[in-house]
């Protein structure tokens, strides 16, 4: 770096890569910096305020002023105060000017252009960002932040350009086989568009693997199956059945889900799964199912109409230009069928919406016809190319099966990333195959659209909780993020900055990491009594709150059912020990809650059993272990990676396992990372007493 500065010193241009993620390419001018606290405002050009990125996948991209208004509120993550946005009709000292130029043409890595770059200019007195559109000043905003963030608040004075590779880049989650709240989704959508990732797909429908060398029919028609859009329009009246109202998306809630991502540049994309995977069809209407029912009988005269249905109910609900038939896993001796059924839902999907469709690469072997070609196919296989398709990149070696596969990892392979590219180095969008070179395509070549990494949920919602899903891709997708956008970002530079990126990623709190002084987050010792108000020592400040409680020399009773004491806190993610001493009286019912959270429920039985159990995402995780009536007992429950685990007395820690179900045929057991309760103490029927209670940060 040093020699090149010194070559480069002559023209006063330094040109460097600045490490973010993605990284970055700047021309710096000068060696001094601009600092943000210099910056008074956020300035909208007012000839684009009202400006949309018309090109990309969304339906309902924000405006420019929208786009700039979440750019104000996301600087408060950098400790700034709050920035108003106003109009103008050019930059001003002490601002930071977004505007909309096709000044400078943007082209992706197969030479197209691209409507998502931008430049970012630093002169002395302040901040200019140019989109090629609205989006693609968002990114911008993006760099900005992480480089203020990496570089103390200051920025080099000089100027960059940058646009991605590749116009598809995210990540697809397995919501079919596994309920995630809708705040999750948005969360997740948060974490993504740090990392300038636009793409999340939804997979709303699947089944549990139905073992038909095992299950009878009945068993099959019982089997777990979801299908996650909850429409009350008579025509597809029972496909969600009432049971499973509350894990599903009413259209307010999907509508709420879709415009929230899209208001920080991510597009979902929804994914209705047949012929295959399509076992909560045919429990609606078991005369579309083949002999094995998570296969519909495309023959059977019923079976498209019906899916005809299905999406002429919901294409009005997706807000994007392109939609997933799933189109996986079929019977490769209906190879025929299958093709028939692919074409025919892209030409109604084309005429009901003008939307375009993809498919899982099945790559049925026909002998007489072939899937259209105007549908992309989201595989990882050279022969699609040659045939003329374009192809979304979900190579396998990136597929994660949520927390236990015979075959497949459950994180992101870090690895593989930064040195996935079989000539060397890392890998990219192009690549196939990380083994051998023969089996991919040019970096160039226009057939790749991008990539989108999927998270399987194949042995269903008790194999995992909710933030496990997040956890399978948090170390690892911010790599993968750069290098679908076509970065250079190195592993050691990716881990030196990881942390202090990850701190401030806008509009999500994963982690439900909670700010603390010191490793003592919260310590109630109920020494003194302020009316309701219950002192945290810690030095947070993070007072309770009592509602029909006494506190007394150090320890607070709660003697009715509603009693209870809130907290301003939710929920800790990993890591953290919550100890306290607890003295349930023998009145508390066998299932009464002892600690509520946001992401789960510590209660004292499940109404039936009275074993201490962890419940999250509706699915009890219980220990071989009762705790004792009427006597005093220090309990610790510790979040310890990705586990849980409890120690009562002086006995050793007994962790929380899942059970899992392998396909009907064997049971695994696995650990499972519940986040800790914290919203409230009692208040559902639990009588009885608590002292010394504590959070830490550790485990
Ligand atoms: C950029 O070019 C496109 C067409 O190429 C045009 O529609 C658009 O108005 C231009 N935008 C600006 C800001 O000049
Ligand atoms: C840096 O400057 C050089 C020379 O003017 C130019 O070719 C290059 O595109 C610039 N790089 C960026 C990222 O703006
Ligand atoms: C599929 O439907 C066709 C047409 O109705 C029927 O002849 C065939 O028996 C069905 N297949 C199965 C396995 O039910
Ligand atoms: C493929 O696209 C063309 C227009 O680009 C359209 O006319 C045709 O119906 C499409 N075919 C299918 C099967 O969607
Ligand atoms: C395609 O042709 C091959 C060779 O003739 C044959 O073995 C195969 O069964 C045929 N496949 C289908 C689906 O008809
Ligand atoms: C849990 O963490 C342990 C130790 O860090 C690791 O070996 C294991 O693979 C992890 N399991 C899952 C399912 O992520
Ligand atoms: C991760 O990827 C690397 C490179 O492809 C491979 O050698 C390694 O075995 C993978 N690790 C795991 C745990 O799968
Ligand atoms: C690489 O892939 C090509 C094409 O599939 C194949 O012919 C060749 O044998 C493979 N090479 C190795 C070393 O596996
Ligand atoms: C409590 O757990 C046992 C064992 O898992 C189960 O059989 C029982 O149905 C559960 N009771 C309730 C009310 O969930
Ligand atoms: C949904 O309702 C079912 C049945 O009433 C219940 O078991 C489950 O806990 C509920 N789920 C949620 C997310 O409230
Ligand atoms: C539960 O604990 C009891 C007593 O310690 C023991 O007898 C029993 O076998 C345990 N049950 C299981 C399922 O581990
Ligand atoms: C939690 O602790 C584990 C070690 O048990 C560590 O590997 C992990 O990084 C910690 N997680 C967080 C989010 O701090």
């Amino acid at each position: 770096m040093r020699l090149l500065a010194l070559f480069v010193a002559a023209s006063a241009v330094v040109a460097e890569t600045l490490v973010g993620i993605p990284t970055f390419n700047f021309n710096a001018t000068t060696s001094a910096k601009f600092s943000l606290s210099q910056v008074k405002s956020i300035l909208v050009d007012e000839r684009f305020q009202h400006s949309v990125d018309l090109d990309g996948e969304t339906l309902i991209p924000p405006t420019l002023l929208a786009f700039a208004q979440t750019f104000a509120s996301d600087l408060l993550e950098l400790g700034l105060p709050k920035l108003s946005v106003q109009e103008a009709d050019a930059a001003r000292a002490g601002s930071i000017f977004l505007t909309i130029s096709n000044d400078t043409v943007f082209l992706d890595a197969a030479g197209r252009k691209t409507s998502e770059g931008y430049t970012l200019t630093v002169e002395e007195q302040g901040v200019v960002i140019t989109g090629a559109s609205p989006l693609g000043a968002f990114w911008g905003t993006r760099t900005l932040i992480q480089q203020a963030k990496l570089g103390d608040l200051e920025l080099p004075i000089g100027s960059g350009s940058d646009s991605p590779g590749w116009k598809t880049r995210g990540v697809m989650l397995d919501a079919g086989r596994h309920y995630y709240p809708p705040e999750f989704l948005i969360e997740i959508c948060a974490y993504l568009s740090f990392f300038k990732q636009n793409t999340f797909h939804l997979h709303l429908s699947d089944n549990l693997f139905n073992n038909v060398d095992i299950y009878s029919r009945e068993r099959s028609l019982d089997l777990y199956a979801a299908f996650r859009l909850n429409s009350d329009d008579p025509a597809v009246a029972g496909l969600v059945r009432p049971y499973r109202f509350n894990e599903s998306y009413t259209r307010d809630t999907f509508d709420n889900i879709q415009s929230s991502c899209a208001a920080r540049g991510v597009t979902i994309i929804p994914e209705l799964e047949a012929p295959g995977h399509a076992l909560v069809i045919s429990q609606w209407k078991p005369e579309l199912g083949l002999d094995d029912l998570s296969l519909l009988n495309i023959s059977f005269p019923e079976t498209i109409p019906t899916m005809e249905t299905i999406w002429r109910t919901f294409l009005p609900w997706f807000q994007a230009k392109t939609v997933h038939i799933g189109a996986d896993e079929y019977d490769s001796s209906l190879a025929d069928d299958y093709i028939l059924f692919v074409n025919t839902m892209s030409a109604f999907i084309r005429s009901t919406s003008g939307k375009s469709i993809r498919i899982w690469g099945t790559n049925e072997p026909s002998n007489t016809s072939v899937v259209s070609h105007n549908i992309t196919i989201q595989d990882q296989v050279l022969e699609l190319i040659g045939e003329g398709y374009e192809v979304l990149n979900s190579d396998d070696g990136f597929y994660i099966v949520n927390k236990f596969s015979g075959s497949y990892p459950q994180q992101l392979n870090i690895t593989r990333i930064f040195e996935g590219n079989p000539v060397g180095g890392a890998w990219a969008p192009n690549i196939f195959d990380t083994n051998n070179a023969t089996n991919n395509p040019p970096r160039n070549d226009p057939r790749v659209v991008g990539e989108i990494a999927a998270l399987w949920n194949d042995y269903g919602p008790n194999a995992s909780t909710v933030h496990e899903a997040y956890y399978a891709w948090r170390d690892g997708l911010p790599a993968l993020a750069d290098k679908q956008w076509g970065g250079v970002l190195t592993r050691p530079e990716y881990d030196s900055i990881f942390d202090a990126l990850h701190s401030i990623i806008p509009g999500q709190n994963l982690d439900r990491a909670i700010a603390s002084k010191t490793d003592v987050i919260l310590r109630y010792d109920f020494a003194t009594v302020h009316g309701e108000t219950v002192i945290d020592s810690s030095g947070n400040g993070y007072d309770g709150t009592c509602i029909g409680c006494s506190i007394n020399n150090g320890v607070i009773t709660l003697s009715s059912p509603s009693s209870r004491l809130t907290t301003p806190l939710t929920s800790k993610g990993r890591n953290y020990t919550l100890s306290f001493s607890i003295n349930p009286s023998s009145k508390s019912p066998i299932g009464s809650t002892i600690l509520s959270g946001a992401d789960s429920t510590l209660v004292l039985g499940n109404g039936t059993l009275s074993s201490l159990a962890l419940i999250s995402g509706n699915q009890a995780y219980a220990l071989n272990y009762t705790l004792p009536r009427d006597v005093w007992t220090d309990v610790a429950l510790i979040g310890r990676g990705n586990a849980t685990f409890l120690r009562a007395g002086s006995g050793d820690e007994m962790q929380f396992l899942t059970v899992l179900g392998i396909n009907g045929d064997s049971f695994e057991w696995e650990p499972i990372a519940i986040e800790a309760p914290l919203a409230q103490i009692g208040g559902d029927g639990f009588m009885g007493s608590f002292a010394k209670f504590e959070l830490l940060g550790t485990a």
